[in-house]
C-alpha cells in the first residue's frame, strides 16, 4: 500500500488502524478497519469501479459524498455506494460491469417493527451550521437529534487543514478546520438534550410531517419533529466536457476527503478547473499531501476565491491561468491528460490556443449547489423549517457558522424556550462574513519601516478576517475603519519580533523582516505548511514575491517550529534589504510539472460531451430537444432518460439548465423535474426494517 497512503503530512496526525482483508473481483487486497470501500480501492491503485451499460465506458468516483452514485460497486452481493459504505472484514467486492444484479432473495430474515422518535429539533446534518445551531438549543436544554450520514461530525471542516479567516471571538479565526470540527464536537456531547445519530441519512420528509431516516444502513426509523433544520450543506456541480465522466475527474471535495479525511493519495499530478476558493484550496492541500498540481484554470478574468489563497499557491509554483477553460479531459479508462484553452470575453474558446498537461487527475471545483430538496418538501409538509450554511446560502464556512447560531436561536424562540431577540450584530457579522473580497491592488511596501524589526502584510485585497489584529499584544498591528474588513496596517513600531501573526495568518500572508543584526542584509522570516518538501538549515530555496515572481536563491539560515506554531513551520532566510519586504515565500514545485507536453487542437465535438453521467445521455441528444422547443426537464427526462439514473439528476439537473441557458431560454421558462421520494437510494427491505443476521445490527 506505500505510495497511495498518506503516511506523513505536515497537518495531519496519522492514525494508527487495524488492517483488514477484502476481495476485489476475486484479487485479495489490504483495508483499514473503519474506512469506506473507495478508499481502500483507490490506496490498491483502483480507480474503476465498473463499466456503464450503455457506452461500456469506465466509471469511478465522483462526489465521495453518496450523490452522484458514480461509485457504485457490488459488496456482499449488494450494490452499494462505495464512498459511504465501510469495508467489513473479507468483504467481496465487485466492479459494476453493466447493470447490477439484483440480490439473491434471503429466506432468512424478519421484520421488525420501525421505532418511532419524537424529538423537539431534528437537525439533518453535522457540519460548521447544524453544531453551531446545535449548541444553542443543547444550551437551552431542548431536546434535539442531529443526523448526519458521515461517521464522524464536522462536515466538511474535518476536510480543512488549513486555517479559517473571519475573527477569533465570532468563528475561531486563525483555527484549523479540522480543530473547529473539535471543538465544536466537544462543546456539543456535553449537552444532554442533544443526541447524535452518525451514518444516518434522512430519506424523505413526509406529508404527515414525519421524517424517515436510515441509520447504519440497515436501521429505519421515523422521527416525529416539532422543527426541521436543514443543515444538509452542498453538492458539487459538474461540467460539461468531453471525457468529464472519466474516472479520475472528480471534484476538488471529493479529492479532500480522500486525502483529508482518509488519508489516501489518489494523484501523482493534477490539474483543478476553478479558482474559487474550494479549487485554491484544494490545489494547496494537494501539495500538502505530497502531490505535484500542473495548473489551475479560471474562465473569469481573476479567481473568484481570495487572492491570499491564489497567491500562496503561486509562490509554491502552480500556474494560473485566468479566462482559460479546460477543453478534454483526455485517456481510455482513466484520465492521461488535460486540455485547456482561452476564452473570449463570451467565455467562448478561441480557437488554436489549447494545451495539453499530463495529468492522472481533474479536479472540478466550479461551485456548489445548496442540499435544499429537504427543505422544499418540508415546506410543502408544512413542518415548521430553517435552513443554515450552504444549505440556505453559498458561503465560507464561518458563515455557516454564524447563521448556524442565527437558526439555533430562531428555533428556540419559536419554541418558546428564548424570549431574547436575536442581537441585531450577529446578521451584521453573517454579511461581513459573507462579503466577496474586494478589489486587488499592488501592495505598499514603502508603507512598512525598514529599522528594527517589523511585521509586512502581504494580503492586499480586502477580505473579512483580523486574527493577526487580535493576537498581536504590543498592539503594532491595526485594522482602520471596519474592524474586520480593512487591510491590516502598521500602528507602531514596538515588534518584538514573536512571531504570533505569521503563525496565525490564515492566508500564510505575513513575514516578519529583523533588521537589527544587519540592516543591509535584515533577516526575514516566512510561513511554511508543505512539510513533504522539507526544508532545513543550509537548503537553497528560490524566493518569490507575494505573487510567486522569482527574485533570487537564498539559503535558508534558520527554521522554527515548535508548540505556538501549531504546525506552521518559519524558514529563515537573509536577505539584500533591496528586497527584503517583498520576499513571501519560495518556490517548491519543479518547472517540469507545469509545462504543457505539446500543442494540440482537439476535433472533439462539444454535443458528445456527457451531462447525465447516469444514463450517459449527452449534450447533443438535449440541445436537439431544446432546439424543437421543450421547456420541462420531466418531458427531456422521459424522451432521453436523463435524470432517470441513480443519482436522481442531482447532477445533471444544473447542467441540463445550462444547455437551456446557451440556447437562449430563459430559465424562469422551464419546468424542474417533479421530485419524487425517497431522495437517497436504499434496499427496499430496510423500510420494514428486514434483517437477515448477516448485518451488525445494533439498534438506537
Ligand atoms: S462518488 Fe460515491 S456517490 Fe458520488
Amino acid at each position: 500500500m506505500s505510495g497511495l497512503r498518506i503516511e506523513k503530512h505536515p497537518i495531519l496526525s496519522i492514525p494508527k488502524r487495524k488492517k483488514i482483508g477484502l476481495y476485489w473481483n476475486n484479487q485479495k487486497l489490504q483495508a483499514y478497519e473503519g474506512e469506506v470501500i473507495s478508499s481502500a480501492l483507490f490506496a490498491s491503485g483502483i480507480r474503476v469501479f465498473g463499466h456503464h451499460v450503455k457506452d461500456h465506458s469506465a466509471q469511478g468516483m465522483f462526489c465521495a459524498n453518496g450523490q452522484c452514485a458514480q461509485c457504485t460497486v457490488i459488496a456482499n452481493g449488494i450494490p452499494v455506494k462505495a464512498c459511504m459504505s465501510k469495508v467489513e472484514e473479507n468483504m467481496v467486492v465487485q466492479s459494476v460491469e453493466g447493470l447490477p444484479e439484483l440480490p439473491k432473495v434471503i429466506d432468512n430474515f424478519h421484520f421488525s417493527k420501525t421505532k418511532k422518535i419524537e424529538t423537539d429539533v431534528l437537525i439533518i446534518g453535522g457540519g460548521p451550521a447544524g453544531l453551531s445551531a446545535a449548541l444553542q438549543l443543547g444550551e437551552k436544554g431542548i431536546k434535539t437529534l442531529i443526523a448526519d450520514d458521515k461517521d464522524r461530525l464536522g462536515g466538511k471542516l474535518v476536510l480543512q487543514t488549513h486555517k479559517f479567516f473571519g475573527s477569533i471571538d465570532d468563528c475561531y479565526a486563525g483555527t484549523r478546520g479540522i480543530e473547529i470540527a473539535e471543538i465544536l464536537e466537544d462543546k456539543i456531547r456535553s449537552y444532554n438534550s442533544v443526541n447524535i445519530w452518525l451514518n444516518s441519512t434522512a430519506m424523505y420528509v413526509f406529508s404527515d410531517k414525519k421524517v424517515g431516516v436510515i441509520t447504519n444502513g440497515n436501521q429505519y426509523r421515523i422521527i416525529n419533529p416539532k422543527i426541521v433544520l436543514n443543515a444538509a450543506g452542498a453538492r458539487e456541480k459538474s461540467l460539461i466536457f468531453p471525457g468529464n465522466t472519466l474516472p479520475g475527474v472528480y471534484g476538488a471535495g471529493a479529492f479532500q476527503t480522500l486525502v483529508n479525511r482518509d488519508l489516501v493519495r489518489p494523484a501523482r499530478r493534477l490539474f483543478v478547473v476553478g479558482g474559487g476558493n474550494v479549487g485554491l484550496i484544494a490545489a494547496y492541500h494537494a501539495l500538502q499531501a505530497g502531490i505535484d498540481v500542473a495548473g489551475l484554470v479560471e474562465a473569469l478574468p481573476q479567481c473568484s476565491g481570495y487572492k491570499v489563497h491564489a497567491d500562496k499557491i503561486k509562490r509554491l509554483g502552480v500556474p494560473i491561468y485566468t479566462r482559460h477553460t479546460i477543453v478534454s479531459a483526455n485517456g481510455n479508462e482513466h484520465v492521461e491528460s488535460i486540455t485547456v484553452g482561452k476564452i473570449n470575453d463570451s467565455f467562448k474558446p478561441i480557437a488554436s490556443t489549447e494545451r495539453t498537461y499530463e495529468c492522472d487527475t481533474v479536479l472540478i471545483a466550479v461551485g456548489l449547489n445548496p442540499v435544499d430538496e429537504f427543505y422544499k418538501e418540508a415546506e410543502q409538509a408544512g413542518i415548521k423549517i430553517f435552513a443554515a450554511g450552504d444549505a440556505r446560502e453559498i458561503a465560507e464556512a464561518s458563515s455557516a457558522m454564524f447563521n448556524g447560531k442565527i437558526a439555533g436561536m430562531e428555533i428556540a424562540r419559536g419554541l418558546g424556550k428564548e424570549d431574547k431577540p436575536i442581537p441585531k450584530t450577529w446578521y451584521q457579522k453573517v454579511n461581513i462574513l459573507n462579503t466577496p473580497p474586494g478589489v486587488e491592488q499592488a501592495p505598499d511596501y514603502d508603507s512598512f519601516p525598514e529599522e528594527n524589526i517589523t511585521p509586512v502584510f502581504h494580503c492586499t485585497q480586502e477580505i473579512p478576517c483580523n486574527p493577526c489584529v487580535s493576537v498581536c499584544s504590543k498592539g503594532v498591528i491595526s485594522i482602520p475603519g471596519d474592524s474586520l474588513l480593512g487591510k491590516p496596517q502598521i500602528a507602531n513600531n514596538d515588534c518584538i519580533g514573536c512571531n504570533k501573526c505569521v503563525f496565525i495568518c490564515p492566508g500564510l500572508a505575513i513575514s516578519l523582516v529583523d533588521y537589527r543584526d544587519d540592516p543591509n542584509n535584515p533577516v526575514v522570516s516566512i510561513a511554511y505548511e508543505v512539510h513533504n518538501y522539507e526544508y532545513k538549515k543550509g537548503d537553497p530555496a528560490l524566493l518569490t514575491d507575494c505573487e510567486g515572481n522569482p527574485l533570487e536563491e537564498a539559503v535558508v539560515i534558520d527554521t522554527v517550529i515548535n508548540k505556538a506554531s501549531k504546525k506552521t513551520q518559519i524558514i529563515k532566510v537573509r536577505v539584500p534589504k533591496e528586497i527584503a519586504k517583498r520576499v513571501a515565500g519560495f518556490r517548491i514545485q519543479r518547472d517540469e510539472v507545469t509545462l504543457p507536453k505539446k500543442e494540440i487542437t482537439l476535433d472533439n465535438a462539444p454535443d458528445d460531451a456527457i451531462v447525465c453521467r447516469c444514463e450517459r445521455v449527452v449534450a447533443g441528444e438535449i440541445r436537439k430537444l431544446i432546439r424543437k422547443g421543450i421547456k420541462d426537464l420531466n418531458q427531456i427526462k422521459a424522451i432521453t432518460r436523463a435524470g432517470m439514473g441513480a443519482c436522481g439528476s442531482k447532477t445533471c439537473e444544473n447542467l441540463i439548465l445550462q444547455l437551456f441557458k446557451e440556447q437562449g431560454v430563459p430559465l424562469e421558462e422551464v419546468t424542474l423535474s417533479t421530485i419524487r421520494p425517497v431522495f437517497v437510494e436504499a434496499p427496499f427491505g430496510v423500510f420494514s426494517n428486514i434483517s437477515s443476521g448477516r448485518r451488525d445490527e445494533k439498534t438506537l
